[in-house]
Formats: C-alpha cells, sequence, structure tokens
C-alpha cells in the first residue's frame, strides 16, 4: 500500500518526549507548550502563539475572539473543510460563500469583493493545499471595508505570499497539527496574532473562560481547548525540521509533474508571488476524461494506492441545507473540483520509487499507459 500520507518524526520528538515523561509535564502547561508556542510565532512573523487541541477549535477560537457583532457576514470560500462554516456560524455569526479560483483552488479574491455587503465584518482567506490566497488584493479589500482578516493556514506552513509567511497576515491566522500536516503533533492547532489583547482573550477561551484576576468566576464561555507539553513536545522538535519539511514536499512536486506531464489532467500550480509548500499534491482531471475523481481513486485503489478526494462545497452540504443554509447557491468551480479532483500519495517519506508507481498507475487508469 502507498498511504496517501504519513508523518515524519525524524528529529527530536522521541527525547523531547521522554523529558515530557521523566519531569512529569504531561498536561497542558510546562516548558515545550511554551516553547512551541514561541518559535512557532517567531517562525510566522507573528507575535504571540495560543495552543489549540486542534484547527478546528483554532479556528472557533479566532473568530470568537474577534467579538464581531452578531449576525455579522464573514466571507469565506465555500470550497474549504467544514471547520471554516462551523467557526463562523457558532459564534452568531453569517457565513457567506465565496468560489475559487481555478487554477489555485483558493478564494478567488474579485468574487470577495462582489458578495461583500455593509453587514460584512470579515474574510476568512483558506491557503490551499500548500498554495496561498492571493493576500495582496484580499489586504487591500479588507483595510478598505475594515473587515478583519481569519487566516486559515491549516495546509500552509511554511509557505510563503509575497515573500511573507503563511499566518503572518491575519488579525488571527490559524493552523492545525493534524498527523497529515507539515507540521505535526498528532492532534494539534494554534492560533497566532499580534494583538496582546486578542491573545489574552484566546488564552481565556481555550481555558473554560477562566479569568486571571479572579478564579472559578466566569464572565464569558470558553471551552477546554487545551493542548498538552507532551504534544508540544513534539510540535517542538516538527517546528525545528520545517525546512526539511518543506523541502520534502517541493522535491515531491517536482517529481509528481514530471512524472504526469502529458496526461490530461490539471496540475497544482505555483504563483509568481507564492511559495506553494504542496501540503498534498492535488489534480483535476480534464472534461474530455470519461473518469471522475471517484473512478479514478477506485482505480488506484486497486493497485494499493491511496487518495482522498477533493472538498466538497460548503454549499452542496445537506446539514447546512437542513439549517436552511447556502440552498439553490451555484459556484461552478468548486462544483467542478469537488467531483473532478483528487489527492495523490503525498506523506514526507514517499520515495521517488513510490512516485513514479503512483504515475504510472494514473497513466494506465487514463488509458495513456
Ligand atoms: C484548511 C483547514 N482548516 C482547518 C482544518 C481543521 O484542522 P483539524 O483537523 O486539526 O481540526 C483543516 C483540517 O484538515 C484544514 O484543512
Amino acid at each position: 500500500l502507498i498511504p496517501v500520507s504519513e508523518p515524519l518524526l525524524g528529529g527530536r520528538e522521541e527525547e523531547y518526549v521522554l523529558d515530557c515523561l521523566r519531569s512529569g509535564w504531561i498536561s497542558s502547561a510546562g516548558p515545550y507548550l511554551e516553547a512551541f508556542e514561541s518559535q512557532w510565532a517567531a517562525a510566522c512573523g507573528m507575535q504571540h502563539g495560543i495552543a489549540m487541541a486542534n484547527g478546528s477549535v483554532a479556528l472557533a477560537a479566532a473568530v470568537a475572539a474577534l467579538q464581531l457583532p452578531p449576525g455579522s457576514q464573514v466571507l469565506l470560500p465555500t470550497f474549504t473543510i467544514i471547520s471554516c462554516a462551523w467557526a463562523v456560524i457558532e459564534a452568531g455569526l453569517e457565513p457567506v460563500l465565496v468560489d475559487s479560483d481555478a487554477d489555485t483552488w483558493t478564494m478567488d479574491v474579485r468574487l470577495a469583493e462582489q458578495s461583500a455587503s455593509a453587514r460584512t465584518k470579515a474574510v476568512m482567506p483558506v491557503h490551499m493545499y500548500g498554495h496561498p490566497v492571493d493576500m495582496a488584493p484580499l489586504l487591500e479589500l479588507a483595510e478598505a471595508h475594515r473587515w478583519l482578516v481569519v487566516e486559515d493556514a491549516a495546509e500552509a506552513h511554511g509557505a510563503r505570499c509575497y515573500e511573507r509567511p503563511c499566518g503572518s497576515f491575519g488579525d488571527v491566522s490559524c493552523f492545525s497539527f493534524y498527523a497529515n500536516k507539515i507540521i505535526t503533533t498528532g492532534e494539534g492547532g494554534m492560533v497566532l496574532t499580534r494583538s496582546a489583547k486578542i491573545a489574552e482573550r484566546l488564552r481565556s477561551l481555550r481555558n473554560l473562560g477562566f479569568r486571571r484576576d479572579r478564579r472559578f468566576y466566569h464572565t464569558e464561555h470558553g471551552h477546554n481547548y487545551r493542548l498538552t507539553n507532551l504534544q508540544a513536545a513534539i510540535g517542538l522538535a516538527q517546528v525545528e525540521r520545517l525546512d526539511d519539511h518543506v523541502a520534502r514536499k517541493r522535491r515531491m512536486a517536482l517529481a509528481y509533474a514530471e512524472g504526469l506531464r502529458g496526461l490530461p489532467v490539471q496540475l497544482p500550480v505555483e504563483r509568481g508571488w507564492a511559495r506553494n509548500v504542496y501540503w498534498m499534491y492535488g489534480i483535476v482531471l480534464d472534461d474530455a476524461v470519461p473518469l471522475d475523481a471517484m473512478g479514478l481513486a477506485a482505480k488506484l485503489a486497486g493497485r494499493g494506492i491511496e487518495t482522498r478526494p477533493f472538498f466538497v462545497g460548503m454549499h452542496e452540504q445537506p446539514v447546512f441545507h437542513g439549517l436552511g443554509l447556502f440552498r439553490g447557491e451555484c459556484h461552478p468551480v468548486a462544483e467542478r473540483l469537488a467531483r473532478r479532483g483528487l489527492y495523490l500519495p503525498s506523506g514526507l517519506t514517499l520515495t521517488q520509487q513510490q512516485i513514479s508507481e503512483v504515475c504510472e498507475a494514473v497513466r494506465a487508469a487514463l488509458g495513456s499507459g
């Protein structure tokens, strides 16, 4: 089997975790948490890092921390993970969906502008499969309209946009450290911010709404979103390996581009202003290909090659239709990506030999072998 993703724990993970076990710092305080938060924030050019239990609750806490007026609209891409939409809805805000750019698969900034209204108070750019959203026009819009920016960089550790690290653009920026991410803690997440005030709120929100001034006395709704020192120990070792992990992803992408050349599929792009970290190597089948993504996935599975389909747009989710949201909306780029896109094995330990095998299997499945 060639798995779709595998973590690489090739640095000091074991040493740091053993140190936690020996010192007894295994819960949600300790030196590795502090080091992980500050080093990841620094790597992304931000002042404060607030570690969270996973990327989904990082998004939820990040949106909640902005304290937008109830009913405010938040622009976000329809083509993303469902956590983005829930973060907005659970904060009592209204999600407004935007279609994607057909080449980078990230939110189409021009369409975002068209979808905005006087009630729009924030925008959530989501870097997709390692490629950044075009942040220059997006930040210009946000500034002009005084929108706050919730950046979702869960798929873009080490990526750059106009030479700046992804995760450095938001009023709040979110990461996931799930096991398939470029930096992992098994499960985990973080919110980054430049604002000491927002950082303080985030620390309270992740810890049951505890206040600094009076213990067990609560003035707002918080959750237990804490990450452990044990997980942060893994995270710190991973941060030390970031450059190597990104280099591996970029080598993988070069090898795939070479091996898939000439096939009727769209490959990931890298815009001139971007550094793509190819978190997952996605392909989109040309319309002329008789198979859809599910058909191709089944053929590859038959040869022991694991893949994952692309996201299904938020406007096509029955759970939201049941809430009276997004019914009848049409976002043609996202709809096509959901049907014709999938990603190939992209793990950090993938070998050149495995990439060649996958390319050969794709070629055969498409009848070009
Ligand atoms: C863009 C994006 N945001 C948020 C998340 C949620 O992260 P987690 O799985 O850690 O909850 C993911 C998860 O894969 C993601 O891809």
